[in-house]
């Protein structure tokens, strides 16, 4: 009798011992990593806000693309290629790569072109 309860402890013991090791490994997969996974950017909330330094010249009714209404859908025509950043003129306009530099003359900080680019490559969602 002594010896089955010895044995139940100890099997008891070592089902705690997995079940602790067990949850403490989710959260070490949410930990940062090493950079290269970023969040998801989302259209409404991180870039159209960012239009705000284009749309003085991008505007409704001109021959440039309107950024400022139905800013997405205008954008998608043509100037953003899901997924492919670099393929993507609006994304070249910013960091003036065979297109004019955007916004004329000055250009942003990296920071924000990354913002644009992360989007693009994460598929140009209009989340
Ligand atoms: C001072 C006015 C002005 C501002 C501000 C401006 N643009 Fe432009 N944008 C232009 C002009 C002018 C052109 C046409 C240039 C050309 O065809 O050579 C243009 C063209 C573009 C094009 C199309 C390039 C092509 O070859 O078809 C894109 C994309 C663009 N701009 C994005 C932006 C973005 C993004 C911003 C804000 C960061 C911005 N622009 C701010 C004046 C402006």
């Amino acid at each position: 009798m002594k010896k089955i309860i010895q044995i139940l402890l100890i099997a008891f013991i070592g089902t705690s011992f997995n079940s602790c090791y067990y949850d403490a490994l989710p959260e070490d997969e949410n930990l940062p990593s090493d950079g290269e996974e970023t969040e998801l950017v989302s259209y409404q909330t991180d870039i159209v806000p960012l239009w705000v330094q284009c749309i003085g010249c991008h505007k409704q009714g001109g021959d440039l693309p309107n950024m400022e209404d139905n800013s997405y859908n205008n954008l998608l025509n043509g100037y953003v290629i899901p997924e492919n950043a670099d393929g993507s003129i609006l994304y070249k306009s910013l960091i003036g790569d065979g297109v004019e530099l955007m916004p004329p003359g000055s250009g942003w900080p990296t920071a924000k072109i990354d913002l644009v680019k992360d989007w693009i490559n994460q598929g140009a969602l209009n989340n």
